[in-house]
């Protein structure tokens, strides 16, 4: 495995003042006990609540924190004891803050990037050619980082965060705040560039768009517990959600009763029923033009935000105070 995590803890010490003088120490288990390999190539999606953990495992990944409790290796180095050796080996954005310097041109900045990693020129350059033509960065070059607009500095950093050719990307938030083409651009590159150069990805969002164009595999978290880790058709399973079935009648009838389907509503002669999506439709479909006036129906899938809030629900994953916030 290209990552390995095994029982991965991260405690915090907050202390909080209680009354005048006194002050409380409160321990926040940031992530607690997480277990998951990624190979090589994969694209993972990393998905779960506001304070759940996501930010903080990305930050242990890449050494910028030390672990509580648990093993880490990625490329078989560990993060927090040999940072400066992984950083060859791996890119980071944050979505919420750069990483490029402020008041440079985005050139300058990648001239830093150029000999900070001491990549040969001829890499250097076929890589930024590449990213500046599928990032369409042309035209921002010279301009200061803080004259780009949210999506436009985004995709500088993306491009920086990839200039010394990372076995791995981590990507926190990648599209946070973007418009919609700018998203699909994002998505579009990554794609390519997993494909291209089988660059890992893991990808933590909020945009679970972002998620089903990219990810064949998704882990949730939730109170720094791993939740789920598979496919995106088995979270439908787990968060058994359902696909409805609207069914159009000849005329207003009793609710529909047959089996495998469950009546949810019926306006006038349209009635909803609903079904588990890991079910086939058909049966139900021909039950119900068996025993009943149908004139015309339609299968709705269930969409992942519904599974997702479901699965949170069914484990009382609430956000967490947003006194506790600290990113
Ligand atoms: N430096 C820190 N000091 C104290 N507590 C922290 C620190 N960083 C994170 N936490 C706490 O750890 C928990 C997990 O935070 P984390 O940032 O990993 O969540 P997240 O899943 O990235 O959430 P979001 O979706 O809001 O970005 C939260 O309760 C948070 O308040
Ligand atoms: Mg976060």
């Amino acid at each position: 495995m290209f990552i390995e995590v095994e029982a991965l803890e991260k405690t915090f010490t907050i202390r909080k003042r209680a009354g005048l003088l006194r002050r409380e120490k409160r321990e926040v288990r940031a992530v607690d006990g997480i277990s998951f390999g990624i190979g090589k190539g994969e694209m993972v999606g990393y998905i779960g609540p506001n304070g759940a953990g996501k930010s903080t495992t990305i930050k242990m990944l890449t050494g910028i924190l030390t672990p509580s409790g648990g093993r880490l290796r990625v490329a078989g180095i560990d993060p927090s004891r040999d940072r400066t050796r992984l950083a060859h080996r791996i890119g980071v954005v944050f979505g919420q803050r750069t990483t490029l310097w402020w008041d440079l041109p985005l050139r300058d900045s990648y001239a830093l990037v150029h000999r900070m990693y001491r990549i040969p020129d001829t890499r250097f350059a076929e890589n930024l050619a590449r990213c500046v033509d599928l990032l369409d960065l042309g035209e921002l070059l010279d301009v200061p980082v803080r004259q780009l607009s949210l999506g436009q500095r985004m995709r500088g950093d993306i491009a920086a965060a990839l200039l010394h050719d990372p076995d791995v990307l981590y990507l926190d938030e990648p599209t946070i705040g973007l418009d919609v083409v700018s998203k699909a651009k994002v998505r579009e590159f990554l794609r390519e560039l997993n494909a291209t150069r089988g660059t890992t990805v893991l990808l933590t969002t909020h945009d679970l768009t972002d998620i089903e164009q990219l990810c064949s595999r998704v882990m949730v978290i939730d109170h720094g517990r791993l939740m789920y880790d598979g496919g995106l058709a088995g979270l439908h399973e787990a968060g058994e959600s359902e696909r409805s079935l609207v069914v159009d009648l000849a005329r207003e009838t009793a609710p529909i009763e047959v089996p495998g389907a469950r009546f949810v509503r019926a306006e006038g002669p349209r009635q909803w029923l609903a079904l588990p999506a890991s079910a086939s439709a058909a049966p139900v479909v021909a039950a119900v033009a068996a025993a009943y006036p149908l004139v015309d129906l339609s299968v709705r899938e269930p969409d992942i935000e519904s599974v997702i809030a479901k699965m949170y629900g069914g484990t009382g994953g609430t956000p967490r105070a947003a006194g506790e916030s600290v990113r």
